[in-house]
């Protein structure tokens, strides 16, 4: 008897084979349904031409959809849960019993007045990240390089919103069949694959019950406070819209709206039978906006004065970024996306460098023998003030053509002071160091005792130095305290403040939303790394000049400071008693210097953790930095120390 069976919903037709057959064939159709639920194996393989159309159409990512059939699957690949309606995120929670706790009370001097505990610092309430989506799906097999790079990509798509202040998540195919409309899409025939891919694109996103959705290439690229970017961190959006001159690269929309929409366009006469209104549905798809929205029409507002998001699709690249362009073919490709890479963060790292148009100022308060302390900050101020690594140097990201570009001749400036300069024409970065290590390294003492510091230590030597300038002799240290730390919460931020005790960095990618440059040019000029590649690199910048009237202490002593700060550093982690009552004898000594060291530490703290959190959620999806090949740096779990 023919029994009817299906594959992939493609009927077809089989005898029954002789019996000991049956139990082969058994077993071959489990491993199959186990894989193909089970793993992330795709049933074809894309030809070439499908992997070169993906990049030369990256809005619309999928060639060809194989129709997967919309079962649960018990061991498929997880979804993104849509976040709870209108979730109150005051994010006390998950961070408040570590070192610190939110509080709306943090513009206090001291935590402790409000803590009660000297240990926790007192940190103002998280600000909410609104989710902002992106879609990547990959319909068949795809090189294993290419797939590399689309992740190392996708990574820094998350890495520069999450910069902005959003909380970035990249959604599949596996969120579109959670939608309850995902079954009529799936029965329309003959789709054509590219308006396939838009309409689960939009079923991914209304799962999600709205937000933003955005296209992997397109990313913020302006200050912080870009009008159209805090309009979309305000996470409210009336009206369903779409961005001008940005095709389909940009919508934002509330839960209501999205599905409204989808609903719509699932009842368009049109989608009816789409063989008949093939032609009629290509048009529309080819129009700007995209199917979905050419289908709506009048329904989606198309905003024309936004200016704060550069997307790098298809035709953009091949007009303005030609070096990249040449490289997107089919036997380069995964070697052109890692160009496009490269493009992309070094027009995020020039945005940022031309919103700081008097450079990068390192504060370095009592100069004299802190030479040592300031290794860290000196060395990301001078990979920040470096020109960016880059395939096309002279180019400018797509909505700002009118840029500056870097010129490594009359690069941005690096200087040192000794106070803190309260402008943000500036990025300050500053190294706030424990009173002990502070107090040992100024004085020049390999150990301290009560009674050097009752006769020979001043107080809080370290926030009047800092504040010397910027805040009038009259005010307390107190009054010290409390600026500084709203200088290291304020949003956006123009400084960055190390603590010293901390030897590791991982997460300046995040904080900056670019990657800093890792490789500089060995002479004075821009040069490749090699022959072959067609990376400019550039030269590093020098050592900020010593501050004016500085005393530049030689080789010897500052070898002798590097030991000092590393026998500082064992003192503060001590559990050793006596070591323990001195450390809390210089706390007590210099409060509003222990307090700016708790304040900046449990914050930078804090924000690592935050990522951290969001990172390991991700992990499973694609962008993620394990996906990417990228491995956590070294040290994460040193916030968990008390101390
Ligand atoms: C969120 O906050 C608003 C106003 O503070 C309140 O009315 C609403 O009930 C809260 N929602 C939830 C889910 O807690
Ligand atoms: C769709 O239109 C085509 C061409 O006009 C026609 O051959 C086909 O029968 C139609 N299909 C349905 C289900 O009406
Ligand atoms: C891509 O490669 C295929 C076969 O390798 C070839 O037929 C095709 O012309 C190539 N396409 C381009 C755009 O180079
Ligand atoms: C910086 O300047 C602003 C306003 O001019 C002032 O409110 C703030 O206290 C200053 N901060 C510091 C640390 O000097
Ligand atoms: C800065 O660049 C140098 C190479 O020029 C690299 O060794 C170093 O790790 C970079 N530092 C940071 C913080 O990125």
């Amino acid at each position: 008897m023919p029994i009817q069976h299906t594959v992939f919903s493609r009927p077809i037709r089989l005898q029954m084979p002789p019996k000991r057959f049956q139990a082969v064939l058994l077993v071959v159709l489990l491993l199959i349904v186990v894989t193909f639920y089970g793993g992330s194996s795709r049933p074809s393989l894309p030809t070439y031409d499908d992997v070169a159309d993906v990049v030369k159409h990256p809005k619309a990512h999928v060639p060809s959809l194989g129709e997967l059939p919309a079962v649960p699957k018990p061991f498929g690949p997880s979804a993104h849960r849509p976040p709870p309606a209108q979730a109150n995120n005051t994010a006390t929670s998950a961070y408040g019993a570590l070192e610190w706790l939110n509080d709306f009370k943090w513009r206090n001097p001291f935590s402790s007045s409000v803590t009660l505990d000297e240990n926790t610092a007192l940190l103002p309430p998280l600000s909410d990240r609104p989710p902002i989506y992106t879609y990547y799906d990959v319909p068949g097999k795809q090189d294993k390089h290419t797939s590399a790079a689309e992740n190392r990509l996708i990574l820094a798509w998350r890495r520069a919103w999450w910069a902005a202040g959003f909380k970035p998540a990249v959604l599949s195919r596996v969120e579109a069949m959670h939608h309850p409309q995902y079954m009529l899409v799936q029965r329309m025939k003959n789709l054509d694959p590219k308006i396939a891919f838009e309409m689960m694109r939009w079923l991914a996103w209304g799962h999600m019950g709205g937000g933003i959705l955005v296209n992997w290439l397109a990313l913020p690229m302006a200050e912080y406070d870009n009008p159209m970017l805090s309009f979309l961190r305000r996470n409210e959006y009336p009206q369903l819209s779409r961005v001008q001159s940005l095709d389909n690269a940009v919508f934002f929309g509330q839960r209501l709206g999205v599905n409204d929409a989808i609903h719509k366009v699932m009842n368009n006469a049109l989608l009816e039978n789409v063989t008949e209104s093939k032609d009629k549905l290509t048009k529309l798809a080819n129009k700007e906006g995209g199917i979905v929205a050419n289908l709506l029409a009048s329904e989606i507002a198309v905003d024309a004065k936004a200016n704060g998001i550069a997307s790098y699709n298809m035709a953009t690249i091949s007009t303005k970024y030609k070096t990249v362009a040449d490289k997107l073919t089919n036997t380069t490709q995964a070697e052109g996306l890692d160009l496009l890479a490269n493009l992309i963060n070094s027009h995020l790292h020039l945005t940022w460098q031309e919103q700081h148009p008097e450079g990068v100022a390192v504060v370095k308060p009592l100069p004299e023998h802190t030479t040592a302390l300031m290794y860290e900050a000196t060395n990301i101020a001078r990979n920040l003030t470096q020109c960016p690594t880059s395939p096309i140097p002279k180019s400018c990201p797509p909505n700002r053509p009118k840029c500056k570009p870097c010129d490594a001749n009359k690069a941005m400036k690096l200087q040192e002071f000794p106070e803190f300069v309260n402008t943000t024409k500036f990025f300050t970065i500053g190294t706030v160091p424990h009173p002990y290590t502070l107090t040992s390294l100024h004085y020049t003492r390999d150990a301290i005792d009560s009674n050097f510091l009752r006769n020979n230590a001043k107080r809080d030597i370290w926030i009047r130095e800092l504040t010397r300038k910027s805040i009038p002799k009259e005010h307390t240290e107190s009054y010290r305290v409390l600026q500084f730390k709203e200088l290291v919460a304020a949003t956006p931020a123009h400084t960055l403040w190390l603590t010293a005790e901390r030897v590791t960095q991982d997460d300046l990618d995040w904080i900056f939303g670019f990657e800093l440059p890792q490789v500089a040019s060995d002479t004075t000029e821009p040069s490749s790394s090699n022959e072959k590649s067609e990376l400019i690199i550039f030269p590093r910048p020098d050592h900020p000049k010593p501050i004016e009237r500085q005393n530049v202490p030689d080789e010897k002593w500052v070898a002798k400071e590097e030991m000092r700060l590393k026998k500082a550093r064992d003192a503060i982690k001590s559990k050793d008693r006596n070591m323990k009552l001195t450390v809390e004898a210089v706390e007590a000594w210099s409060l509003a210097d222990t307090e700016a060291w708790r304040f900046s530490r449990a914050y930078s703290a804090r924000r690592r953790m935050e990522r951290k959190v969001w990172e390991e959620e991700e992990a499973k999806f694609a962008g993620s930095e394990k996906k990417a090949g990228v491995r956590p740096g070294e040290g994460g779990g040193r916030w968990i120390d008390r101390r």
